[in-house]
Order: C-alpha cells, then sequence, then structure tokens
C-alpha cells in the first residue's frame, strides 16, 4: 500500500477573500495533501478565480493555457477551479477547457473532498455552484503564523451596478458571532499577533443573524479577546461608506488592538456617478464621514478604491473625482478602469467613455495619488514607530520586513530574526511602496500601542 501524502498546489487569483479561501481549500485536504509552491509536482492544482473585472479573468484563461502542457506531462493530475470564475461560468468551463477536472463554486468550497473522491470513483468531471450553505467552520491551513484571517460574513448584500460580486459570491450571510469569536480565541492561543476580520461589507455585519449582533459589538469582544492574550492587533475589510456608523469610529477610536487603517472605498468624487453607480452615498455624506474619523482618530491611514470611466462619466464628472482624491489625501488607492461585467446593470448605461480618455483619466488620478501617497510616506522619516514582523524580506535575506499599524511595509536590517515581534524602529527614508527603518528594539506584545 502506498501511504505516500500527496502534493497540493493553489494558485490564488484576486482579492483577501481568495487569499482565505485557499488557505480553507488547504485546511479542509490537509489530511491527505501537503502544501507545495511548485505546480508541476502537484497531484491536485486548485486555481483560485476572480471575475471582478475583465483583467482578472484574462488571467484565469492564459494560465490554463500554460497548465496544458504541465497537465498533458503528468496525466493523473487533477485539476480544479475555484472562485468567483467557478460560481459565475460552472459547467461552461469543463466544456471550454477540457483539462479542467473539477469545479467548485464560492459556495461549494467545503464541498472539496467529496467532489474530489467522486472523481477519483467515476473519473466523470465534477462541477458544484449550486448549494447555498450556512457552513461556518473554517479549518484552516494558514500560510503566516503571524497573521490571519478570519471570515465573519460571506456574500455582498449591495447591488453597486458595475460589480459581479453579488452574483458571483451570493447576497449576504454573517457568520455567527460565537462562531468567530471562537476561531480568534484558538488563534490568539496559538500566538498569532495580527487578526484581519474579512467580509464584503463588514460595516453590515449581523444583520439576518438569529441573535442581534453588529460590528461594533464583534470589534469589542474580539478586542477584549486580544487583551487577555497579551494584546496583538485587529485589522478588518472592506468597509462601505453607506454603514459606517459613529459606534463604529468610536470602538475604532477608543480599542487598543485595533489598527487606525481604513479602507473605505470612494468609486467616484461625482454625486451623479455614485447614483448610477447605486453606491448609496454622496460625496457630502463621504466626506462627513472621513472628517469624523481624522477628528477621532488623528493617526488614521485611509485607502480607497477608485473607478474611472464609468458609463455616462462626464470630464466634470472625472473632475469631481480628481478633487475627491486630492481632498482625501488617501495614503494609497486601488485604481481601475470600469470593466464591463456580464449580466451587471452598468452594462445597460449609455455614454460609454472611450479607453483612450480612460486611460488619461486614470493616468491623471494615478498622478495625483502617487504624489499624495509619497508626501504622506516621507511625512514619516525621522520618527520613531512600531511594527510588527512578517518575516525576512523577500529581495534580501538580511533585511526584514514588517508593517506599521497604519499597514505600510517598513524595512530593516537585523543580524537576528525578528518574525512575529512588534519592533520600534526610526524611519530614515520614505520609498515608493515602503518605508526603510533603523531598528531600536523589541517589544512586548502588550506595549505594542
Ligand atoms: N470595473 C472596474 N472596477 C470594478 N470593481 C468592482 N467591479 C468593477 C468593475 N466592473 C472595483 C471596485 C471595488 C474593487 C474591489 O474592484 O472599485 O471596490
Ligand atoms: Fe461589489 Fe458593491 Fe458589494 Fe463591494 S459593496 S462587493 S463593490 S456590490
Amino acid at each position: 500500500m502506498d501511504f505516500k501524502r500527496k502534493k497540493l498546489s493553489i494558485v490564488t487569483l484576486g482579492c483577501q477573500m481568495n487569499r482565505h479561501d485557499s488557505e480553507w481549500i488547504a485546511g479542509l485536504l490537509a489530511d491527505e495533501y501537503d502544501v507545495t509552491g511548485d505546480e508541476a509536482e502537484a497531484d491536485l492544482l486548485v486555481v483560485n478565480t476572480c471575475a471582478v473585472r475583465d483583467k482578472a479573468e484574462q488571467k484565469f484563461f492564459s494560465l490554463m493555457g500554460r497548465l496544458r502542457p504541465l497537465k498533458a506531462g503528468k496525466r493523473d493530475m487533477v485539476i480544479g477551479v475555484a472562485g468567483c470564475v467557478a460560481q459565475e461560468q460552472g459547467e461552461q468551463i469543463i466544456k471550454r477547457q477540457p483539462l479542467v477536472d473539477i469545479v467548485f463554486g464560492t459556495k461549494a468550497v467545503e464541498k472539496l473532498p467529496s467532489l474530489l473522491k467522486k472523481f477519483e470513483e467515476t473519473g466523470r468531471p465534477q462541477v458544484d455552484v449550486s448549494a447555498e450553505s450556512d457552513y461556518d467552520e473554517y479549518p484552516m491551513k494558514r500560510e503566516s503564523a503571524v497573521s490571519a484571517w478570519v471570515s465573519i460574513m460571506r456574500g455582498c448584500g449591495n447591488h453597486c451596478s458595475y460589480c459581479i460580486v453579488p452574483s458571483t459570491r451570493g447576497a449576504e450571510q454573517s457568520r455567527p458571532m460565537e462562531s468567530i469569536l471562537a476561531e480568534i480565541r484558538d488563534l490568539a492561543e496559538k500566538g498569532y499577533k495580527e487578526i484581519t476580520l474579512l467580509g464584503q461589507n463588514v460595516n453590515s455585519y449581523g444583520a439576518g443573524l438569529s441573535q442581534k449582533a453588529t460590528f461594533p459589538e464583534l470589534l469589542r469582544k474580539a478586542d477584549a479577546i486580544m487583551a487577555g492574550h497579551g494584546g496583538g492587533w485587529l485589522r478588518f475589510v472592506t468597509s462601505h461608506p453607506k454603514d459606517l456608523s459613529d459606534d463604529l469610529i468610536a470602538a475604532m477610536a477608543e480599542l487598543e488592538s485595533v489598527c487606525p487603517a481604513l479602507h473605505l472605498p470612494i468609486q467616484s468624487g461625482s454625486d451623479r456617478i455614485l447614483a448610477a453607480m447605486r453606491r448609496g452615498y454622496t460625496a457630502e455624506r463621504y466626506f462627513e464621514r472621513v472628517e469624523n474619523l481624522r477628528r477621532k482618530i488623528p493617526d488614521l491611514a485611509l485607502t480607497s478604491d477608485v473607478i474611472v470611466g464609468f458609463p455616462g462619466e462626464t470630464q466634470e464628472d472625472f473632475e469631481a473625482t480628481l478633487k475627491a482624491v486630492e481632498q482625501a489625501e488617501y495614503d494609497n488607492i486601488f485604481l481601475f478602469k470600469y470593466s464591463p461585467r456580464e449580466g451587471t446593470d452598468a452594462t445597460k448605461l449609455p455614454g460609454r467613455v472611450d479607453a483612450n480618455t480612460a486611460r488619461e483619466r486614470f493616468d491623471a488620478v494615478m498622478d495625483i495619488q502617487r504624489d499624495i501617497t509619497r508626501r504622506r510616506y516621507e511625512s514619516w522619516t525621522g520618527k520613531e514607530i512600531t511594527a510588527l514582523t512578517d518575516g525576512p524580506s523577500k529581495r534580501d535575506p538580511l533585511r526584514y520586513s514588517a508593517r506599521t499599524p497604519q499597514n505600510i511595509t517598513v524595512n530593516f536590517g537585523a543580524d537576528m530574526d525578528f518574525t512575529g515581534s512588534f519592533i520600534r524602529a526610526r524611519i530614515i527614508k520614505a520609498k515608493r511602496y515602503s518605508l526603510d527603518g533603523s531598528i531600536n528594539g523589541q517589544l512586548s506584545q502588550r506595549q505594542a500601542r
């Protein structure tokens, strides 16, 4: 009998939710499979796909092209497709990509072990994109021993007119609070120093739960657990501006473990476009929230998502976006050109913006944000900061890579391993995407904020 353990390789495209789900997939299969970074030696290769923009979807198709010779050379390699493209296209994927053996959607992740078994027994491709489940335990196999994702809800209850996520990830469904807190407790006991709570719109956490709960309540309880385990940091993504309550701002300001970093996607600075996007707020309301945040949390790092070239976006609308990006003084933004997604309402809107104009607008926003980011990063030079060390830096093993409470990367040289430690460092230099620091010492968790 062959007791050799099998090898699993996962290629993760897309957002943090996919990264979370990839660790979940590895956890579900941990009894039989070890994870390998080398696709060629995999017995099972899972591609965890993203459909949010056309570019992301194209990545999946070009990856499939790359896998074809791999599979041809190793006929017993099983190929699975997960994530949003799987959910969206289901059976179609098998038809178009005969090398794929298993397609499992965003709501069928926990079915992977049984789908795999069925495939092994029958040799027939397996597809599961249908099931709505209330599964809320996540046997994760985590990549990091320092930072962990914890899913607090699935799906999205909004219907932004450009977005495919509500159809690929389904209706919003909050995970019961006790189950979340149990996972956080377990992580804190295992020595994790940073926990990021994940949901498409964490601010509406609790809606629909049989036991009433709100996101600030969850944060307060999570904070108490971290405090009881010697400290550590809490983060969360993503926040929808329309649901950002005063209570959440108060919780962020008052809770020791909650980092002063908020991703608050504005998408556009024009009220006309915001309405067409169905975002549920105006620019004025957005900035009222931002002012409140900045008043209560002065060291806050604010980041955002911005879309240019949305259907009907005039020069005037675009200028409102430019103005908003200047006014908000984001630490950084994720900037996108509008990408029509089949089945979404925005595809029916008139006034398509031509590709050249979209590119010019993209570049103009990028230029402005680059300057703001540079200014904000430079303002850290000379200051002493606290940071949590992720590990040796990718480029230089004699340097370590850490992140500040604001989630800014700081690299520093050290002759001992600081992985997983909170350190103090003085910032020497600001670079484009990170800071350079010189280490001044190590901190106990308790002192970390
Ligand atoms: N086109 C361009 N950007 C999009 N996003 C979501 N859907 C689209 C689309 N169709 C962006 C939004 C969102 C982020 C995750 O991706 O800015 O906040
Ligand atoms: Fe998409 Fe809007 Fe939901 Fe975000 S909040 S996932 S942009 S529908």
